[in-house]
């Protein structure tokens, strides 16, 4: 049996720190700043993990993970949930470079954060993590990005299978993210993941056609009910959809019906269009860390249009590269909204990127009577609103919508078919300035 040193007894300020609660460590930093900021420990990981594990240097094993920054600080959260459960034995050291250890924040929810280990090395004496000794390690500055684990050459095993606990975690309920709706954006040239509001979105709300419906439970069935028949024979769960139409018609809407029906068991990733433009590849890897995911591209023609004449396009090449590597993985959906498909490069859609382009119509006269039935029934007027459906030919969804919040802003609850006809035969519910009257 190999012999573990113990860890040092008696109170060094790292062991005061890593038992002390927040609001105690913040007092204990200003002070800190106050008497001349002197950083608890200057020596660097791979030094503390030699005198905190008794070897030489030569005898350290590093065990590594990189990943994207989501993973490394959900792992650090891991981390942090390590230390305050060995709370009194887990002793904290430096980052090296003469810092003290840093701390960063993970938005777990919009107005909740959780503050991480950033850039800090942890020792975690045997029978704590492992049986073995173990120095945990994390960097999560852009380009270094790194979670590891040293321990004695001896102990290396212990250290891969201690990583690879910790990683499997990521994909279990300890991650905060998982099965939410998060927001991608971009900042400091990185993806950044954030919680955001779930999203609500029933079919009841949305009136399209039977075979619309029909091709959005083909698409869910490689998420639900023909998920593990997909799986056995080896044919893949990644689906891609595009939803083309034109503006107005519900396709935003109808990806927040169908993020609505996936909650919980899939993350939803909204990109933005910067996170789209410049971090697609990254975005995708981040999917890695959340199970499975429904990656949401809302008006992607507006960041991929065709490749130019001299044949660069960086953010269209990029997503065809990507797109193509997300088939290697399972569990991931992709649904892309555009205002026009022909202004997508035909690159993009072909079959085996997007596995179904679902095209939204205009609304009939009898689906613009269900929007009005739908969004005026509860009001109880006599209206006939089959006159109004027919008069609105042509309208969106979004149209019959802006004429019906129009008659209430004007009349309230209140009004007769004359004024509701006169406010949909006005047009002055269109966004549009009127010339003649203004210049
Ligand atoms: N068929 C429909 N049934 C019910 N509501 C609809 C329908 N079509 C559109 N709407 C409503 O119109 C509004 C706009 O819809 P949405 O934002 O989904 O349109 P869009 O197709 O994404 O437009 P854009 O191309 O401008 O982004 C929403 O309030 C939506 O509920
Ligand atoms: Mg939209």
């Amino acid at each position: 049996m190999t012999e573990h040193p113990q860890p040092p007894s008696g109170q060094t300020v790292d062991s005061i720190l890593a038992a002390a609660t927040s609001h105690t460590r913040a007092a204990l930093r200003t002070l800190g700043e106050l008497v001349g900021n002197e950083p608890t420990t200057t020596l660097s990981p791979t030094q503390f993990a030699v005198r905190q594990l008794g070897v030489d240097q030569r005898e350290l094993a590093s065990t590594r993970f990189t990943g994207p920054s989501t993973s490394l600080a959900i792992l650090g959260n891991l981390m942090r949930i390590e230390m305050e459960r060995h709370a009194g034995r887990v002793v904290i050291g430096s980052p090296g470079d003469d810092l003290p250890p840093t701390w960063s924040q993970l938005d777990v929810g919009p107005d909740e954060k959780l503050a991480v280990p950033g850039r800090l090395v942890a020792y975690f004496p045997a029978g704590t993590l492992a049986a073995a000794p173990l120095c945990v390690t994390i960097d999560d500055r852009h380009w270094q990005r790194e979670f590891a684990i040293l321990s004695t050459q001896a102990d290396k095993e212990a250290a891969e299978k201690t990583l690879e606990a910790f990683r499997a975690r990521l994909k279990s309920p300890e991650n905060p993210l998982r099965g939410r709706v998060l927001d991608a954006c971009v900042n400091d040239g990185c993806v950044r993941i954030s919680a955001s509001a779930a999203i609500s979105g029933a079919r009841s709300g949305l009136i399209l056609p039977a075979d619309i419906w029909r091709e959005v439970d083909v698409f869910l069935a490689s998420a639900t009910s023909r998920r593990d028949m997909l799986k056995s024979l080896g044919l893949g769960t990644n689906r891609g959809m595009l939803i083309a139409g034109p503006p107005g018609v519900g396709k935003t809407h109808l990806v927040r019906v169908i993020a609505a029906e996936l909650a919980g068991r899939y993350t939803t990733i909204l990109a933005d269009a910067n996170a789209m433009r410049h971090t697609i590849a990254d975005l995708y890897a981040e999917s890695d860390t959340f199970g499975p995911t429904l990656v949401v591209l809302d008006d992607i023609d507006l960041v991929l249009g065709h490749r130019d004449g001299s044949g660069t396009n960086t953010s269209l090449a990029d997503f065809l590269s990507t797109l193509d590597g997300v088939h290697q993985r399972d569990d991931i959906l992709t649904i892309a909204t555009t205002n026009d498909p022909r202004s997508l490069d035909p690159a993009a859609q072909r079959s085996s990127r997007f596995d179904m382009v679902i095209t939204l119509p205009l609304p009939d006269a009898a689906t613009r009577l269900r929007i009005l039935e739908r969004h005026l029934g509860p009001l109880g007027l006599e209206l006939d609103l089959g006159v109004l459906a027919e008069a609105l030919d042509g309208a969106t969804g979004a149209d019959v919508k802006e004429v019906i919040r129009r008659a209430v802003l004007e009349h309230g609850d209140r009004f007769t078919q004359a004024q509701l006809v006169e406010i949909a035969e006005s047009g002055r519910w269109q966004a549009t300035v009127n010339r003649r009257k203004y210049l």
